[in-house]
């Protein structure tokens, strides 16, 4: 196996001279600038290091929805200089480019389109190492695998793992070359649930908002691209037990709500899901039918396991941070580490 390494972009001096100590690291580089700075780092150690340089593709045919390449971005080097970089390299002692880095895209639902993007790298990798002279070893093609946020309103299908893995092995590899996928998304989307109780349901000029104690310091990931995540509202009965109902289901635009004294239910219309911070930007879904909901009730998002917890906006406001609870699959409660224990509200 080949550990690889400083994937994130942008490795601080330090995380460099850690990374050159591990053997047989590949070392992903960003730019020229990082090159040098290895460099320097593994000629201090007296060590040569080997390296694959992230490339940032020219054009980027993916339908995924976020999208680091084809497009100017910080990540990677573009394509039409990726010649100039490896001569640049070539200069230097005590790093060995054993080849490429693409990660280029996030989210891809299209099992074909993505075949064709691990081709286009292999053909990318092959042909330039053929005119730079390098030795081929390693062509990392990155992660991007998406999952489906909405199944209900677009149809999304989940990635088609099957018929990528039939695809990929047809695609033909070069003997002693590497291929290595940074999956992240699509193995830990679905192991996590966001879920936030409703403190207020408000209309304002015409449109309704259904208010959380929660929002984008717990959770922004459907605030960071134009996704609509799917929710489900939980509603609480008088008794105080749960009764499930997903959004654009089980609506009743007859109901009447004018009595109810927890407010207006917007049962049936489009509502609009805030969270409880000062900025209109703390808004996780827009114009989405709902059934009944109402204040006391719950809000649970699916798919919230990769890009969720960590990628919020925590420390906004100063308020506590949400808790985090570990279900073990014999449906044992245990705790996360650092988190507070799961009470019943
Ligand atoms: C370099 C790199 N590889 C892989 C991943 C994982 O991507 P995904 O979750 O889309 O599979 C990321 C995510 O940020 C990344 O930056």
């Amino acid at each position: 196996m080949i550990p690889i390494l400083g994937t994130m972009t942008f490795a601080i001096p330090a995380l460099l001279t850690a990374l050159t100590e591990v053997p047989e690291a590949v070392i992903n580089v960003e730019s020229a600038g990082e090159l040098r700075r290895l460099e320097d780092i593994a000629a201090r150690c007296g060590r040569r290091v080997t390296v694959a340089v992230r490339v940032n593709p020219s054009r980027v045919h993916l339908t995924g929805s976020l999208q680091m390449g084809g497009r100017p971005s910080a990540f990677g080097i573009p394509e039409p200089e990726v010649p100039a970089v490896l001569e640049l390299a070539a200069g230097l002692p005590h790093l060995d480019v054993a080849g490429f880095h693409v990660h280029a895209v996030s989210a891809n639902l299209d099992a074909q389109a993505h075949l064709d993007y691990v081709h286009w790298c292999l053909d990318f990798a092959v042909r330039t190492a053929r005119t730079a002279h390098l030795d081929l070893r390693v062509v990392d093609v990155g992660g991007g695998f998406g999952v489906p946020f909405e199944p209900d309103r677009r149809g999304e299908q989940p990635f088609a793992l099957d018929r990528f893995g039939e695809g990929l092995s047809r695609l033909p590899v070069p003997a002693g070359l590497s291929v290595i996928f940074e999956p992240g998304r699509l193995l830990v989307a679905d192991c996590g649930w966001y879920t936030a109780q409703v403190i207020d349901v408000k209309r304002s000029y015409g449109t309704d908002f259904v208010v959380l104690r929660g929002g984008i310091h717990h959770f922004a990931l459907p605030t960071s691209w134009e996704i609509v995540h799917n929710f489900a509202v939980v509603n609480r009965t008088a008794d105080g037990d749960p009764k499930g109902t997903d959004a654009d289901a089980d609506a009743d635009p007859n109901a009447d709500t004018d009595t109810d004294p927890r407010g207006t239910d917007p049962a049936g219309r489009a509502v609009t899901v805030v969270g409880e911070l000062c900025t209109p930007e703390d808004t996780l879904a827009r114009d989405i039918t709902v059934g009944s909901v109402r204040p006391g009730d719950v809000i649970v998002f699916p798919m919230a396991g990769a890009y969720g917890y960590e990628f919020a906006l925590a420390e906004f406001l100063g308020h506590a941070r949400p808790r985090r609870v570990v279900l073990a699959p014999t449906d044992e409660t245990i705790r996360a580490p650092g988190s507070q224990p799961a009470e019943p509200e």
